[in-house]
């Protein structure tokens, strides 16, 4: 005779909650074209000023690439990355997984962090692109370091990086001296400190703001209202006046948003790396929060508006110079197309 069946019962066991783990940023690294565009350079082409870029945007100069030279997302961003893995001393073989961030990828398919995983030598990486415009890099270090976090990875390279001059019309004066070339990058490693590691973090779009900041590959992407001639195909379409006003809002928000996320006040942040989109926009900000100068990174004088690459490239510069300390509480703060906004603070 066969035993009935027992009723199944639960296990009192819990399942097992994964280490507490802390999460470094254990190396940095940026790259850049060499040619510079100044704005005597634009001056000499467009109807514009070196005196009206300079007192509506601060930007004196920006990098492009020059394609003939086989410029472009590709070759940045796997400089930057090379440069991150040697400063963290990290073989690329133990990567696992390279996040680009970007919106002028060379290709769609395939997207070019793989490609780029390929050339590091990282070859048992997973890699993917990821599209949030001038919030990408941010957005990437918030999913970067949650993975590591939560123990399913251990070594991921975060790269942003944007040639917008493949994208702006050059004879378009609204956006052609605002934006430039830049790659940065940076390599995440899990550590015993688990007081390291992302306090707080934001990630938001307003997708009905799109037609904000765009780039039509079509007639029919270009919306009522839009006048279909403006700006050629395959060009950023810009509503400065708007994306302004949405900036200089947003970026305080952001930042009281994560304060209060993280039960903190803005004196109590070491260093803000924001996205350089205007320097009007940072320093209203700074204002707004009464910080010193040192405390909100500028370098768009030298680089303008580099998208996906402006955050890394501030935060590589800085770590570079010792400004960024062991134990510093760092806030990223980025905004752009889609409309996007993301924050990560950080005990570094
Ligand atoms: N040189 C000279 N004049 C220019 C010019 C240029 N490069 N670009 C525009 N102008 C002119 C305009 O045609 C306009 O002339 P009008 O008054 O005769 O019509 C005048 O300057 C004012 O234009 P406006 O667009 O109102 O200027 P602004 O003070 O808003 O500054 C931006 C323009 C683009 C610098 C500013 O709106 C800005 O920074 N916006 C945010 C953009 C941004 O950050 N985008 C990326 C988001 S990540």
């Amino acid at each position: 005779m066969t035993a009935p069946p027992q009723p199944i019962r639960r296990s009192d066991a819990r399942p097992p909650t994964p280490p507490a783990v802390g999460v470094r940023l254990a190396g940095t690294g940026h790259a850049l074209p060499e040619t510079r565009l100044t704005n005597a350079d634009l001056e000499r082409v467009l109807d514009t000023s070196d005196e009206w870029i300079v007192q509506r945007t601060g930007i004196r100069e920006r990098r492009v690439c020059r394609r003939e030279r086989g410029e472009g997302v590709h070759s940045l961003a796997l400089d930057a990355a090379r440069a991150a893995l040697a400063d963290a001393r990290v073989d690329p073989a133990d990567l696992d997984l390279v996040i680009l961030s970007s919106v002028t990828g060379d290709t769609l398919v395939p997207a070019t962090s793989c490609r780029i995983a390929a050339d590091l030598g990282a070859d048992r990486a997973g890699a993917f692109d990821l599209a949030a415009a001038c919030s990408g890099f941010v957005y990437g270090l918030n999913i970067a370091h949650d993975l590591i976090r939560g123990g399913a990875y251990r070594t991921i390279c975060v790269i942003g990086c944007d040639a917008m001059s493949r994208i702006v019309d050059p004879s378009d004066r609204r956006t052609v001296i605002l934006f430039g070339d830049a790659a940065g990058a940076a390599v995440l490693r899990p550590t015993d400190d688990t007081s390291k590691g992302v306090l707080a973090q934001c990630m938001h779009a307003d997708g009905s703001r799109w037609r904000d900041l765009y780039l039509p590959h079509s007639r029919l992407d270009i919306p009522d209202g839009d006048d279909p001639d403006d700006t050629p195909l395959h060009c950023l379409r810009m509503r400065g006046r708007e994306v302004y006003k949405f900036a200089v809002i947003t970026f305080s928000d952001l930042i009281d948003e994560t304060l209060a996320k993280a039960g903190l006040v803005a004196d109590d942040i070491d260093l803000f790396i924001a996205h350089q989109s205007n320097a009007r926009i940072l320093e209203s900000a700074r204002e707004r929060f009464g910080l010193p100068e040192q405390k909100m990174y500028v370098n768009i004088d030298r680089y303008g508006n580099s998208s996906a690459g402006s955050v890394p490239l501030c935060l590589s510069e800085l770590r570079a110079a010792g400004r960024v300390g062991d134990g510093n509480l760092v806030m990223f703060v980025a905004f752009g197309a889609g409309l996007t906004w993301a924050s990560s603070l950080w005990r570094v």
